[in-house]
């Protein structure tokens, strides 16, 4: 959700920004801009795609060595250009880009306007930058201790950069509840939502904490304060990312090759920590944690979305091996309903990008009530993956595509080590069924490659379905979950309406919707409730639905049955998701290229939700 680049250097700014920006579209945004310092501060921007704004500069003079681009995801004010970032202040002596909601912006914005200041958009932004700039005029201050002064004036979540025109070597960062990453080079900055931008400049990287300000000057050491005036030394990092990650490498889209990766996204979730030879699972993160775990009264698992649905599969995951109660709880209504948690609990945050608005909430919330919370995340180094007493990072790589996809995949790997783990501690499943567990987990790899042959027959079937309005998918057990991902999957990218139920409570309401035009994707693997699942088949096609049924290899029986069969590789019940989730999220990817839809940067839809 929304996108920042700054650069502050000897190179030539705008090309870097420009790229920044392209890096950071997975994010999601609707419109972009740019600003650079060259004598004056001068401001580009328009709606739409960051390729329209680079057609919007064509002709212009974008000399500079520094400035900074956004790409806006609306909140105050819609999409337009007027609303688009930077924002100057009245003076036009600063420039402003944002990322967050002032929640307070209302009276702030009353009391400016009858200081005489006037607005030329309708966001939330510029009354920061106007406040900055009365601030500075008003009680004589220079610009960082005016930015400090504003920053506590104000509530909500921000992730801003300033340029100022008197100020010509100099670059000022802030942020509260959204992200924010400097690069450090070789007499230059970078500065941006998230490490995609700088990766090919620079390994060396500070994560800002909430509630600092950045003072970045040329050829300077980087300076961090806190809005309280508390210098702080920055903490530098190493970035591993690789460059490869954040190319398409030949594939036509992004969520493409992250299903392709699949294979060894999930070897990568379970290296070093799945010890086949010794009959361990050791996940290192939590070390210190598993006592705690053991003798939890209860795991809460809070996530949102597609991590949502991995919790889901971990609450059946953590009863059925480990014999500790779960819930599994949306952050946005975690936060909100005064859950009543105590030190005996653990929280499990899931989260991709782990700057998710209302994650971070629900774990602040579980903290101030003494639970301890774990994280389980995908981007090192993320606001979740520092909020939380400790976790377990998922190893899928950067993941581009707005639809999650080897997150998930890789967050269920990690979560049926957690469950394997704490079993093993407290005894409950005997060490050879349990080395029978770990030897079929470890191969999970291997039979996803397997299951990624069938793509040419999902063509297939998304050729035929392509075009339907409804859907409906349908599992038991842990194939429930799956059958939720798989709908949310297919209305993300492709807008056809599909709702994820489990299988049996289809004849409490959802069966209503079943005509001949009605395609019903039914998971039904071997083991668990198998013949339950064909009697629900049954049901369907009773009344003349069209069944999509993901099986085990040579079914015979539910092949009788269903339209369309889709084989996968047979494995132990409780690893079915790993497998299961594969064909659903072909067959989404398929039908969403056949409508032309734009799979990668989907319609209203952001990457990182960073606002509630
Ligand atoms: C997944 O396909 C979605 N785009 C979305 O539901 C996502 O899973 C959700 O926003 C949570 O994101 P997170 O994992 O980064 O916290
Ligand atoms: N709230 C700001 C706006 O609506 C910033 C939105 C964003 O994060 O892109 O302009």
């Amino acid at each position: 959700m929304c996108g920042i680049v700054a650069y502050i250097g000897n190179r030539d700014a705008y090309p870097i920004l420009i790229k920044g920006l392209h890096r950071l579209e997975y994010r999601g945004y609707d419109s972009a801009g740019i600003c650079l310092l060259n004598e004056q501060l001068t401001i580009y921007k328009c709606k739409g795609k960051v390729s329209d704004l680079e057609h919007y500069v064509k002709a212009k003079n974008m000399a500079g060595h520094l400035g900074m681009a956004h790409t806006r995801w609306a909140t105050h004010g819609e999409p337009n250009q007027v609303n688009a970032h930077p924002h100057y202040s009245q003076n036009k002596k600063l420039a402003i880009i944002h990322n967050g909601i002032i929640e307070n912006y209302a009276p702030l914005r009353s009391e400016l306007i009858s200081r005489g200041y006037s607005f030329v958009s309708e966001t939330d932004t510029e009354v920061l930058i106007h406040l900055i700039e009365d601030i500075m005029t008003n009680e004589s201050v220079d610009l960082v201790e005016a930015l400090r002064i504003a920053l506590n004036q104000v509530i909500g979540a921000y992730a801003i950069v300033i340029l100022s025109k008197d100020n010509p070597d100099m670059i000022l960062a802030a942020r509260k509840g959204s992200p924010m990453v400097i690069g450090i080079g070789k007499d230059e900055f970078f500065i941006a939502s998230d490490a995609t931008p700088i990766v090919e400049y620079t390994n060396n990287v500070v994560y800002m904490d909430d509630e600092e300000i950045a003072i970045i000057q040329k050829e300077k050491e980087l300076k961090i304060i806190t809005i309280t005036n508390k210098r702080k030394t920055p903490y530098i990092e190493k970035l591993e990312i690789s460059l490869n990650a954040l190319e398409k490498e030949g594939f036509d889209h992004f969520m493409l090759k992250e299903i392709y990766e699949q294979p060894r996204s999930i070897r990568d979730s379970m290296r070093g920590r799945l010890h086949l030879d010794k009959g361990l699972v050791i996940l290192g993160g939590i070390r210190e944690y598993e006592q705690k775990l053991m003798n939890a009264r209860r795991i809460i698992i809070t996530a949102c979305g597609t991590s949502w649905h991995a919790g889901l599969v971990g609450e059946y995951l953590i009863e059925e091996l480990a014999r500790i109660p779960v819930e599994v709880e949306y952050s946005s209504e975690f936060r909100y309903r005064n859950p009543v948690l105590s030190e005996e609990d653990v929280v499990i945050a899931i989260s991709q990008s782990g700057e998710t608005a209302d994650t971070l909430a629900a774990i602040e919330l579980a903290k101030s009530k003494g639970a301890t919370v774990l994280g389980i995340c995908n981007v090192v180094g993320s606001s979740i993956a520092r909020a939380t007493h400790a976790g377990v990072y998922t190893h899928a790589g950067p993941e581009i595509g707005v639809a999650s996809t080897k997150a998930f995949t890789a967050q269920v790997a990690v979560l049926t080590l957690l469950a394997l783990q704490i079993a093993q501690k407290k005894g409950t499943i005997p060490q050879s069924r349990f080395h029978q567990m770990l030897s079929e987990l470890n191969v999970i790899p291997e039979k996803v490659e397997q299951t990624l042959a069938i793509n040419e027959q999902i063509k297939k079937i998304a050729n035929i379905y392509k075009d339907v309005k409804n859907s409906l998918y349908l599992g038991r057990g842990y194939n429930f979950p799956v059958a939720l991902e798989g709908a949310l999957k297919l209305k993300e990218i492709s807008y056809i309406h599909a709702e994820g139920y489990p299988a049996a409570e289809m004849k409490h309401g959802p069966i209503a919707l079943i005509d001949e035009y009605m395609p019903v994707v039914v998971i039904a693997t071997r083991k668990g409730t198998y013949e339950k699942v064909i009697s629900n088949i049954q049901e369907v096609k009773a009344r003349k639905g069209k069944i999509i049924a993901i099986i085990n290899t040579g079914d015979k029986t539910v092949q009788g049955l269903a339209d369309h069969c889709i084989e996968i590789p047979e494995t132990e019940e409780f690893l079915n998701p790993l497998l299961a989730t594969i064909p659903l999220q072909l067959l989404s990817y398929h039908i969403a290229v056949m409508r032309n839809c734009n799979v990668d940067q989907p319609r209203n839809l952001a990457k990182s939700v960073t606002v509630e």
